[in-house]
């Protein structure tokens, strides 16, 4: 007899919206979309504007036939219950329909066109303040890491969010495995380079490719995540396939995409957004509902999904298990 085993994160029926009400919200969201700003160099820059349309997004978005996902036989993974929801799910379609990846355009809607980035083979290398610089497929490194799944809020700069499952491993666990040196202090990543298929890097306003960075502290803090799955199935490539980085008490931008380098510094990595715009997108992006964005702001949310604003929360409600990363801090920007 097959007995279909409940998922850690699927909600009760009761809990779950109402088809009617849901279409409504379809709508709401589709209006908010319906913005469109052409960015350009020069112009005030937002790391998730509603944009619908830049040069070349309409090229972009021509279906591809993606190849299946190798690891897929790997989910789902055991649910770790340690890390709780204030709020439902969001639904699969939206939080994989509704997404950022300048690489493919600057659109939310970038899905079809990110089927191109080619997720295998996808070589990882680990270098800088290491004992041994080295390199490794993926299939080897999801071999050797303790995959588990987790409900994690997700904040964008831009005062949108969502809640979702993501699988995946413990950052801390991936550097304890890359062997930094004691003289490393910062854990830099950076995003596949790859023009022909990612287009939206033929762009030359923006700093590409990708880069973001943590400080170990933080890399190595129990929240930072390393998803290569999400809603129980390895993640889609538009979320930022085969390895994305989720740091849920920080703004979204932080949380880079797939990755292909981990390289340990003493230099505090430049972010892409800081890079563009270091006045409006910081090192640090720690999610505080007091301190503003320059033009609009952080103090409540729109739950995307829901036609609710809730208020937002210091360090996006991770405040128990990152606060004292801070504690010696306090006269830098944390909050931008
Ligand atoms: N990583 C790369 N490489 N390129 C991007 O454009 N966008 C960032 C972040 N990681 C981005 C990226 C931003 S602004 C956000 S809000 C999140 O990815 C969006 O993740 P999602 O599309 O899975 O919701």
């Amino acid at each position: 007899m097959l007995i279909r085993v409940k998922r850690g994160w699927e909600m009760s029926e009761r809990e779950a919206t109402p088809e009617a009400v849901y279409r409504d919200r379809r709508r709401l969201l589709q209006g908010m979309v319906a913005t469109p700003l052409i960015l350009g160099m020069g112009s005030v820059l937002s790391a998730c504007d509603d944009n619908v349309a830049e040069a070349g997004d309409a090229v972009l978005v021509a279906a591809a036939d993606p190849k299946p996902d190798p690891s897929a036989g790997l989910y789902p993974v055991t649910h770790n219950l340690r890390y709780k929801l204030d709020r439902p799910v969001t639904d699969e379609e939206l939080a994989t329909t509704y997404n950022n990846f300048y690489e493919f355009g600057s659109s939310k809607n970038i899905h079809r066109a990110a089927q191109q980035l080619p997720i295998r083979p996808w070589m990882v290398r680990f270098d800088g303040l290491v004992e041994q610089p080295f390199e490794m497929g993926v299939d080897e490194l999801l071999a050797k890491m303790p995959l588990e799944e987790r409900l994690y809020r997700h904040r964008c700069v831009e005062a949108w969010s969502m809640a979702v499952p993501w699988s995946g491993f413990g950052l801390r666990q991936l550097v304890e495995f890359a062997k930094p040196l004691s003289g490393a202090k910062y854990l830099k990543m950076t995003t596949l380079h790859d023009p022909d298929v990612m287009r939206g890097q033929r762009a030359s306003w923006y700093p590409w490719p990708y880069v973001e960075g943590l400080t170990i502290e933080e890399a190595t803090n129990e929240l930072a995540f390393i998803a290569t799955g999400l809603y129980g199935k390895p993640i889609p490539r538009q979320n930022g396939a085969p390895l994305r980085l989720v740091t849920p008490w920080k703004y979204g931008f932080k949380c880079i995409k797939s990755v292909v380098a981990f390289e340990f510094t003493d230099k505090r990595p430049v972010g892409f957004w800081e890079e563009l715009q270091g006045s409006e997108y910081g090192f640090w992006a720690n999610v505080n509902p007091e301190v503003a964005h320059p033009r609009w702001s952080q103090a409540t949310e729109q739950v995307l999904g829901s036609d609710e604003r809730v208020p937002t929360q210091l360090y996006n409600g991770y405040g128990e298990f990152v606060a004292d990363l801070y504690a010696d801090k306090q006269n830098e920007r944390l909050f931008m």
